[in-house]
């Protein structure tokens, strides 16, 4: 499963990226209204700070003024998705794009049924939120069972990019229910790396290897 990171930070984009275990970014209008900053700014920035697929959301609601926007995001870097969401004028506005050959994400995804739309509309991706679906008292992570069963059956290409994640546990239900990518924020990467059992065990080698009087 690809690893995304759901920042606008790009300084903390380029050390994470670092690791090599960084394959994308995905932002939305409201990550890139908190940083306070221009979109095209921020945008050309994060492009430059990975190689990978770095979506970039639309902020229009009518399907002209979406592909306006989205070719505009597009000609900002090569690995630019443009970033669409699952409405009627989103779906619209994604086809005629992917048929410009421009690769996309289509977010706010909440059911089986509006998968199946974002992959018939050629979407590159389709963005599941599984927290927000766990906050409203649904299972998030089973949507995304449900729609790898769905595109398996039709062949269909559309990435399904897990979303919303808030912990560990959702990373390992992505995973497990065949995700292609999830995205996570910084924080919950960072948490990806660390157990208990990594730390008490490492300081026992260390301790060991210390009374050892051994060098390598
Ligand atoms: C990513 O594309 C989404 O914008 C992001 O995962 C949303 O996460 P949130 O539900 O925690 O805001």
């Amino acid at each position: 499963m690809q690893i995304f990171l759901d920042s606008t930070d790009a300084e903390l984009i380029r050390h994470l990226a670092a690791t090599g275990l960084v394959d994308g970014v995905t932002t939305n209008p409201t990550l890139v209204a908190k940083a306070n900053r221009s979109m095209i700014d921020v945008i050309v920035e994060i492009c430059e700070a990975v190689g990978g697929p770095v979506s970039a959301e639309v902020v229009a609601a009518e399907a002209d003024a979406m592909i306006a926007e989205g070719r505009k995001l597009a000609a900002l870097a090569s690995n630019v998705v443009v970033k669409l969401p699952l409405t009627r004028d989103g779906l619209i506005a994604c086809s005629a794009l992917a048929a410009e050959g421009l690769s996309t994400n289509v977010t706010l995804c909440f059911s089986v049924g509006q998968a199946l739309l974002a992959a018939k509309a050629g979407a590159t991706y389709v963005s599941p939120f599984i927290g927000r679906l766990d906050d409203y008292g649904f299972d998030g992570s089973s949507l995304i069972g449900e729609i790898r069963t769905v595109y398996d059956n039709y062949a269909f290409e559309t990435k399904i990019l897990a979303a919303s994640a808030r912990s560990v546990a959702h990373v390992k239900a992505a995973a497990l229910a065949g995700a292609d990518c999830a995205t996570l924020p910084v924080a919950l990467f960072t948490e990806l790396f660390n157990h208990p059992l990594t730390a008490s065990g490492l300081k026992q080698f260390m301790v060991d290897w210390a009374a050892s009087g051994q060098t390598i």
